[in-house]
């Protein structure tokens, strides 16, 4: 829809930016923090220097008054597990909670409000072993970590959230090492996993409003728009699959506490339903979040897969296309252009999410990440001329301002990333931040923080509360 007057972004808007612990700490086996899957894994060759990653552990208050020079009125970062709790359950570590007590303050004396994902990714390690997500006991452990952390934060933290893309770690469960080697259905095996996860965030939602009535909680899962390939009806009701698996399946349970019909007829074709306990419906259901927050990189674009067609042996569209047959087969979109990291760049999808997400669950909506992955390099001047990120950024606020002309109620925007930090699937090199760090590959150097380009033009996005882009 075209609109000739656009709505401002609302007074109090929280621009900001996003990180999280395992790739922006380092410190990984500093100060008793116990290990996590993260740390165990498999980021490109297991070295040491890797998991300095941005070493914020050492220099947090000189980033957070970089994240104050450029104006920020929040900041997404996530408490580690393993730091509060070394071995997912049992003793504290004082160290740890000394930590984000330290960033927390040092946030608030700038007047940041702080927005803390409670788990991206880093489950503890020691879990993990005890079987993860397959075992009922990482929902009590969840659930006990999230009281430690309203205890101890509560009184200065008012926005929570709990699982950071839980369907990402569930498509791509083979990746992230969620699926146990002897299973003899994994796909059974990942969505009572994933049963689990959803138990355990509802606990903590509804913990969260008991032990801490002033705070606002909700999921943050990775949403896109769908697009079928043609206007097809085939290519329609792949589009209307893939949606439903992808997104709405984990939305429908947070907000409605109930199974979305069409991801659950597809995991009983597939005998993966999972096991569900008396009670399991009613904790569902006593989880309600006040907001929700999403991750958004790009569109996906799907066509019909017929049955004996091959469109992929794995489900996920973040970097590569796939499929599965018989429901939908991931294609390529013609209309869009692509990062260098082969990521399509979609911010007309970003208003079109938004608004698929509002009118279904007419909740406040908060941007908790989207950004431009890319080999920044320093010139000859020392200065980082990331032009190619501004107008990324550029082209999906002006979106989101279309979006909340339509009548989206976004309350924030938090861009991955606040600084360079180590990407999730491809190393150091692949840069999101506003702020450089002045480290390579394999090499730490001065681990120095220099401003970029986009640093600057942030900031007077943020001054003139988006007039000025
Ligand atoms: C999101 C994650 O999936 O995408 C982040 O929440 C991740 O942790 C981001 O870094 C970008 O992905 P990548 O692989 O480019 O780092």
């Amino acid at each position: 829809m075209f609109h000739k007057n656009l709505k401002p972004f609302p007074k109090n808007f929280f621009w900001g930016a996003s990180t999280s612990a395992y790739q922006v700490e380092g410190a990984w086996d500093e100060d008793r923090k116990g290990l996590s899957v993260m740390d165990m894994g498999k980021h490109p060759e297991d070295v040491t220097d890797f998991k300095v990653t941005s070493d914020h552990y050492h220099n947090y208050k000189e980033d957070v008054a970089l994240f104050a020079e450029m104006g920020f009125k929040a900041y997404r970062f996530s408490i580690a597990w393993t730091r509060i709790i070394p071995n997912g359950v049992g003793e504290l570590n004082p160290k740890g909670i000394e930590f984000y007590n330290n960033l927390i303050n040092e946030l608030i004396k700038y007047g940041i409000e702080p927005i803390v994902t409670m788990y991206h990714f880093d489950l503890p390690y020691e879990l993990h072993k005890k079987g993860g997500w397959s075992t009922r006991d990482s929902i009590d452990a969840f659930e006990n970590y999230a009281k430690v952390l309203f205890e101890n934060f509560g009184d200065r933290v008012k926005y929570w959230l709990t699982i950071n893309e839980q369907n990402m770690m569930i498509l791509h469960s083979n990746a992230m090492g969620l699926i146990p080697k002897e299973s003899s259905n994994p796909l059974k095996d990942t969505y009572q996993q994933n049963h689990h996860m959803l138990l355990a965030q509802a606990k903590a939602m509804k913990l969260c409003h008991s032990m801490l009535p002033n705070a606002k909680i909700g999921p943050a899962p990775n949403i896109t728009s769908v697009y079928p390939a043609t206007s097809k009806p085939e290519d329609v009701t792949a589009a209307s699959n893939w949606n439903a698996i992808r997104n709405w399946l984990y939305l429908d349970i947070a907000v409605y506490g109930r199974y979305n019909n069409i991801a659950w007829s597809y995991l009983e074709e597939r005998n993966a339903t999972p096991e569900i306990l008396d009670g399991d419906i009613e904790i569902l259901a006593s989880g309600n979040p006040d907001f929700i927050a999403f991750n958004y990189y790009a569109s996906a674009t799907v066509a019909h897969s017929e049955m004996g067609e091959k469109a992929g042996n794995s489900l996920g569209d973040q970097q590569v296309v796939v499929g599965e047959e018989g429901v939908y087969k991931g294609v390529s979109n013609p209309n869009l252009e692509k990062t260098e990291f082969g990521w399509e760049i979609d911010p007309i999808g970003f208003r079109n999410t938004l608004r698929d997400i509002y009118e279904k669950y007419a909740l406040p909506l908060i941007v908790t990440e989207n950004g431009l992955g890319a080999f920044d390099k320093v010139d000859e001047n020392g200065e980082i001329k990331d032009d190619y990120r501004i107008n990324f950024i550029k082209k999906h606020l002006e979106q989101a301002q279309l979006a909340i002309t339509d009548g989206v109620e976004l309350f924030g925007y938090c861009p991955w990333s606040a600084i360079d930090l180590v990407s999730t699937h491809q190393g150091c090199s692949k840069r999101y931040g506003f702020i450089f760090v002045n480290r390579e590959e394999f090499d730490l150097k001065d681990l120095g923080r220099i401003r970029k380009k986009s640093f600057f033009w942030y900031k007077d996005v943020i001054t003139s509360n988006g007039e000025k882009m």
